[in-house]
Parts: C-alpha cells; structure tokens; sequence
C-alpha cells in the first residue's frame, strides 16, 4: 500500500483579511478526499491555548511575546502537526510562523535574525509546504474588524487593538515573504467576492499538482 504524504499548510493574513470563512471552506473541500487536521496558532494543544490566553491579553516584553509564541509552537509540533505529517494527513493551520515573522518582526521591530534562530531551534526542516496569505488593504482589514466586533459582541484583542502603523507594518512583512518565496506562499487578493477567493485558492492547488491535494 502506497502511504500518502503529509502536506503542510498554513494560512495567513493581518487580522480582518477575512481567512476564517476562507479556512471552513478550504478544509472541508480537502476533507473530502483526505484526512484534514484544523488547526491554529497561538493554540493547537491544551497549552498552547492557555499560552494564547495569556498572549492576547497581557501586556509583556517582545521577546517574552516570541518566546512564548515559539513555546506554544513547540507543543503544537510535538503533539499534532509532526504525528499528523506522519499520518500522511493534511494540516491546516490558521498561522504559523510566517505570523511571527509579520508581527513580533515587521509589526514590533524583533530583528529577523532572531526569529529564524527560533524558527530553526524549534521546527527543525519542518516547514509549510504551502502558505496562503489573505491580502486587503488595511482600511478593509480594519472595517471588517470593527463589524466582526459588533456582531460578536467581543472587544478587540491586544494585537487587533493595535495601530494603524503596526499593521502597516505586519501586512509589508507578510508581503515580502511572500516575494522572497513565491513558490510557497501564495498572496490571496481577499477584496473581491467569495467566489473569487475560492477560484484564487483552486489555483494555486492546480499549480502544484506535486502537493498531492486538490479543492
Ligand atoms: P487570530 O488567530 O487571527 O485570531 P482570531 O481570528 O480568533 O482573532 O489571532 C491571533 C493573534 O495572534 C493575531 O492577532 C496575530 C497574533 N500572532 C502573532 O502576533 N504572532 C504569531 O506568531 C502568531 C501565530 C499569531
């Protein structure tokens, strides 16, 4: 018997890109033809939920804010990507590191260099074998917040809260990873209708048949 390969796939974005519909969709179009792990981050596990409890909202120095993003990353690994990959499984995770990247390193200014220390204590080879990343201009990202905030009833957390330069910033970051690794992450324009966004998503499976996967 053949044994699949597992496939790694990250999904990204500032917060209001609108990847969370986008996320529902994409994994129950995989799960039809594969086992699907949805996951996310900070989070994943038991402790990288408390760990995301704490991230949201307390206040803390950057590199504590890292080093506990790398710790929760660490469990998520160990406990659900790594033994999902050796199923053979398809894991969705809303964010990776690339978030790190875009937000402890674009958006506060940690130094890159520090960062892919992390990446490389931490993740060893493993890597997403595919990243979309949901783009908007901020203005968008920033109106789809403030509704979503309305209608859950909840305030913004300590990321979404933060300024319109962060976010300047975090979206540049996520950009330039993007054009420094165009075949693995894939920029997503999430302006446009639903549709769209799906055929963007189908394409960029079609234009990896390697990957082993279709939606
Ligand atoms: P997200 O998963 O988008 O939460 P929700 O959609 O439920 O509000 O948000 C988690 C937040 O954590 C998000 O603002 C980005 C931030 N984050 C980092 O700053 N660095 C990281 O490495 C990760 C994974 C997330």
């Amino acid at each position: 018997m053949m044994v699949e390969q597992g496939v790694f796939i990250s999904v990204e974005g500032v917060d209001g890109a609108g990847k969370s519909t986008a996320l529902s969709w994409l994994c129950a179009r995989l799960a039809v033809s594969r086992a699907v792990v949805q996951t996310r981050e900070p989070g994943g596990t038991p402790l990288g939920e408390s760990l995301r409890g704490l991230l949201l909202s307390e206040s803390m120095d950057l590199e504590t804010e890292t080093l506990l993003m790398f710790a929760a990353r660490r469990e998520h690994l160990a406990q659900v990507i790594v033994p999902a990959l050796g199923r053979g499984d398809v894991v969705v995770s809303d964010r990776f590191t690339d978030a790190t990247f875009a937000y402890q390193g674009g958006g506060r200014g940690l130094s890159f260099e520090r960062i892919e220390a992390l990446e490389r204590w931490v993740q060893g080879a493993v890597r997403p074998d595919l990243t979309l990343l949901f783009d908007v201009p901020l203005a968008v990202a920033r109106e789809r917040l403030e509704a979503r905030a309305v209608v859950t009833g909840e305030g913004l957390d300590r990321f979404e809260s933060e300024s319109w330069g962060f976010f300047e910033r975090t979206r540049a970051a996520y950009l330039a990873r993007a054009r420094a690794d165009v075949g693995r992450v894939v920029v997503i324009d999430s302006t446009v209708s639903f549709d769209l966004v799906q055929e963007q998503i189908c394409a960029a499976f079609l234009q990896r048949p390697f990957l082993g996967v279709s939606v």
